[in-house]
C-alpha cells in the first residue's frame, strides 16, 4: 500500500486534509494522526473489521485493548454504560487532555476494541488535529500509539513514517507532540480510582481533585489491570542500561560503561540530562543526546522517545540512560525507561 504523509497545521488544521483523513476512516482504513501525547493509529471504533487492521499493522497482541478517542461528551455517553462521580470530576478537570478513563462499556463498543473486557478505555484528546478529525468523521476513533508493537512510541511524524510506511494510506504530520508520553490510564469504574499506567496527568494532579488515588502495582505472579503493561515496551534495538542516583556517581558509572562497551567494540549512546551532559561528553560516547534539564521533567518527557529512536537509527549497541527523580511527570518517564530497560536498571 502506498502511504501518503501530509504536513498539517497544528493549530489551524487544513479542512481538506482533515476531510481526506475522515474519508479513509469512513472507508474502514487506518489513519495516523497527532495527539498531544503521542501519534495514534486510528480506525473507526464502531467498526470491528477496521479495528482488526490496527492489530495487524502494529503486530499487536489480540489481548491488548485499544483506547477510544472522542471529541465531545455526547459521543462519550454513547460508549459508557454509567459514570461514577470520580469519572465526572476527571472529565471536568482534565478533558480534553492526556487522561484515559476506564468505565463500563455499552453494547455499541465492539469486543475487539476492549479485547473482551467489560470496560472501555476512553479519552478526549486536546490536540486540534485529533479533535477535528473525530468531529469530521462523526464517530469515535480507536487508536493505540502508532508504533510497531514493542517499539518506542512515536512523537514525531517521521517516527510514524518509519514504522507504518507501506501499511496505511495516510499519516497526518503536525510535527512534535507536546507531552511526548502517553496518557495516564485511570480506572474510575468503582472503588478507589487506580492508575493502571502513569502518564501525562500526574498522580499528584489526580489526588488534588479526587483525594485518594492508588497505583496498580501488581506483584510478580499477578497480571497488571492494563493488559498492555505486561509487555516489554518502548524497547530500542540496542541493549539499554538505566542508571539513576547521585549525579557524580551516575556520571562515573556511565563513564566506565562507555569505556567497557567501546573496548568490546560496541557503539555506545548516552541519553542524559543537561546538567550531566558536559561531564559525560569527556568520556567520548559515540552519541550524546540531551534529554533536557533534570528540573524540567516535561522537557525530558517530550524527548525520551526521540532519543531512544535516534539510538536505533544510529545503530547504537549499548544505550546508557540517566534516570530522573520519580516525582510528578518524572514517575511516568521512569516507568517507560524501566520497561525499556527490562531488568537492566541500576540505582547507585
Ligand atoms: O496517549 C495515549 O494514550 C495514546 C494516544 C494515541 O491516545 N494511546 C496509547 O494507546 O498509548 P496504547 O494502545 O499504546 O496504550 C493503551 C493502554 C494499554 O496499556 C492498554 O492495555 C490499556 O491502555 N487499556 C486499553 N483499554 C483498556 C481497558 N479496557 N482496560 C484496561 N486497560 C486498557
Ligand atoms: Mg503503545
Amino acid at each position: 500500500m502506498q502511504t501518503k504523509r501530509s504536513t498539517i497545521d497544528r493549530l489551524h488544521p487544513e479542512a481538506e486534509l482533515i476531510n481526506e483523513g475522515a474519508e479513509w476512516l469512513k472507508a474502514g482504513e487506518l489513519v495516523a494522526f497527532p495527539t498531544e501525547t503521542v501519534y495514534g493509529l486510528g480506525a473507526n471504533a464502531l467498526d470491528a473489521s477496521a479495528c482488526a487492521k490496527i492489530f495487524e499493522a502494529k503486530g499487536r497482541p489480540q489481548d491488548n485493548p485499544l483506547i477510544v478517542h472522542v471529541c465531545n461528551r455526547v459521543m462519550a455517553n454513547n460508549l459508557v454504560e454509567s459514570w461514577t462521580s470520580e469519572a465526572e470530576l476527571c472529565v471536568q478537570h482534565f478533558w480534553p487532555g492526556p487522561l484515559t478513563l476506564i468505565l463500563p462499556k455499552t453494547a455499541l463498543v465492539p469486543d475487539i476494541v476492549t479485547a473482551g473486557l467489560v470496560n472501555v478505555a476512553i479519552r478526549m484528546p486536546s490536540h486540534p488535529v485529533a479533535l477535528r478529525l473525530i468531529e469530521d468523521a462523526g464517530f469515535p476513533i480507536a487508536a493505540p500509539s502508532a508504533n510497531l508493537s514493542g517499539k518506542p512510541s512515536p512523537t514525531r511524524g517521521s517516527h510514524v513514517w518509519r514504522d507504518m510506511k507501506g501499511k496505511i494510506p495516510l499519516i497526518l504530520d503536525a510535527g512534535a507532540c507536546e507531552v511526548g508520553l502517553e496518557s495516564t490510564v485511570l480506572d474510575v469504574s468503582g472503588g478507589v480510582p487506580t492508575i493502571l499506567r502513569p502518564g501525562g496527568i500526574t498522580k499528584e494532579q489526580l489526588e488534588e481533585v479526587l483525594g485518594e488515588v492508588r497505583a496498580d502495582t501488581p506483584s510478580e505472579n499477578q497480571a497488571p489491570k492494563a493488559p498492555g503493561m505486561k509487555y516489554r515496551h518502548y524497547a530500542p534495538q540496542g541493549e539499554l542500561l538505566l542508571v539513576s542516583g547521585l549525579r557524580d556517581r551516575v556520571v562515573q558509572r556511565m563513564g566506565q560503561e562507555i569505556l567497557r562497551g567501546q573496548a568490546r567494540l560496541k557503539k555506545v549512546g548516552v541519553l542524559c540530562t543537561l546538567e550531566s551532559a558536559s561531564l559525560l561528553h569527556n568520556w567520548f560516547p559515540d552519541l550524546l543526546f540531551v534529554l533536557g534539564s533534570k528540573d524540567r521533567p516535561q522537557e525530558v518527557a517530550s524527548n525520551i522517545f526521540e532519543g531512544l529512536r535516534l539510538c536505533d537509527e544510529r545503530r547504537m549497541d549499548l544505550i546508557l540512560v540517566e534516570g530522573i527523580e520519580e516525582a510528578g511527570l518524572g514517575s511516568a518517564v521512569m516507568n517507560r525507561l524501566e520497561k525499556a530497560a527490562g531488568k537492566r536498571t541500576q540505582h547507585i
